[in-house]
């Protein structure tokens, strides 16, 4: 049996890891700008907000916080799930990624963090007792014409791809790595937090600015889209460098997003709570983040995809995704 004295002694290359070009790189850049925008939901005054939620309907107040108590759990979960991507950076020697992503943990940390003082100060609500009440159990979503199934990218999809990503770590297999890379940055970042999260922020901001209410809420929502661009364009930029040098690496990004293509199809269910919102926006949006996401990974769109999303005689609902 081997022991740590038989190791190889460690080069300089393996211990000084900055070169020239990774501080140029745009992942790097991502770093540096993640530390200038930071933010600190414990130092804002949420008191608006409770008198705000104080004066909505009951219909109301259940429509903003079901929204609100998804991206709770939601935020929760990506924080949780993360580190596969991180242990997947260190075992392909990209530094630039590891300190990146060291970033993107804070930040969902941070996401988690505002969620929970919202709910504390508003509505006197933490643990999963006093969130219950505003918990909508739904039965599985189906689409009646039997054409598209849902599921949970973010509670089922993440924990188990990125089981099979640390799986290939342990492994040290580079092409299981890279691959099992691809389908977590596809599901996580180009299609949960690029396509599916998005128009769920802008119905948040849309509803703050119909009702003139909950300007703290409003403003985390800012201060949290502006945190997810990075995530999104981190997930793409990691991808392309890799799909550029294997372009066979595109077609596990069709494949991971038509797993859960029902997710994009279905209209959102927040209609019910505020009927103002037009719904038409939101179906426009999904797809002009999806021709982004492609864009940015430098792989063709799915036209019938776009076709789906867009088609009027579709109309089943899905709650929410948050994260
Ligand atoms: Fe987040
Ligand atoms: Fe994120």
């Amino acid at each position: 049996m081997s022991t740590i004295e038989d190791l190889p002694e460690r080069t300089l290359e393996s211990r000084l890891r900055f070169t020239r070009d990774m501080m140029a790189g745009p992942i790097y850049r991502k770093y540096e700008k993640a530390l200038r925008k930071t933010w600190d939901p414990g130092e804002w005054d949420y008191s608006q907000d409770r008198a705000d939620f104080e004066k909505l309907t009951p219909e109301q107040q259940k429509g903003i916080a079901m929204i609100t108590v998804r991206f709770l759990a939601g935020e929760q979960e990506v924080t949780d799930e993360l580190l596969p991507m991180i242990y997947a950076a260190h075992m392909l020697g990209k530094f630039d990624w590891v300190m990146y992503l060291s970033t993107f943990m804070v930040e969902e940390a941070r996401h988690s963090q505002f969620f929970a003082i919202w709910h504390d100060k508003v509505l006197d609500a933490v643990e999963p007792d006093e969130l219950r009440p505003y918990w909508i159990d739904r039965e599985k979503t189906v689409d009646p014409s039997g054409r598209f199934s849902t599921g949970e990218p973010v509670y089922e999809g993440l924990p188990f791809y990125g089981q099979q990503l640390l799986d290939a770590c342990h492994a040290g297999d580079i092409q299981a790595i890279e691959e099992g890379f691809v389908r977590f940055a596809t599901l996580y970042n180009v299609w949960v937090e690029g396509v599916l999260t998005m128009p769920s922020y802008e119905i948040v901001i849309d509803t703050c600015d119909i009702w003139n209410a909950l300007p703290t809420l409003r403003h985390g929502f800012k201060e949290i889209i502006a945190d997810e661009g990075r995530h999104i364009t981190f997930g793409t930029t990691a991808c392309r460098e890799l799909i550029e040098e294997h372009p066979e690496y595109a077609q596990i990004v069709h494949d991971t997003i038509n797993l859960y293509r029902g997710n994009a199809v279905g209209m959102l269910e927040y209609q019910r709570f505020v009927p103002e919102l037009n719904l038409d926006k939101y179906q426009l949006q999904k797809v002009r983040h999806y021709k982004n996401r492609c864009r940015e990974l430098g792989i063709d769109v799915d036209q019938t995809l776009i076709d789906d999303i867009l088609d009027p005689s579709i109309d089943f609902v899905i709650g929410v995704e948050a994260g």
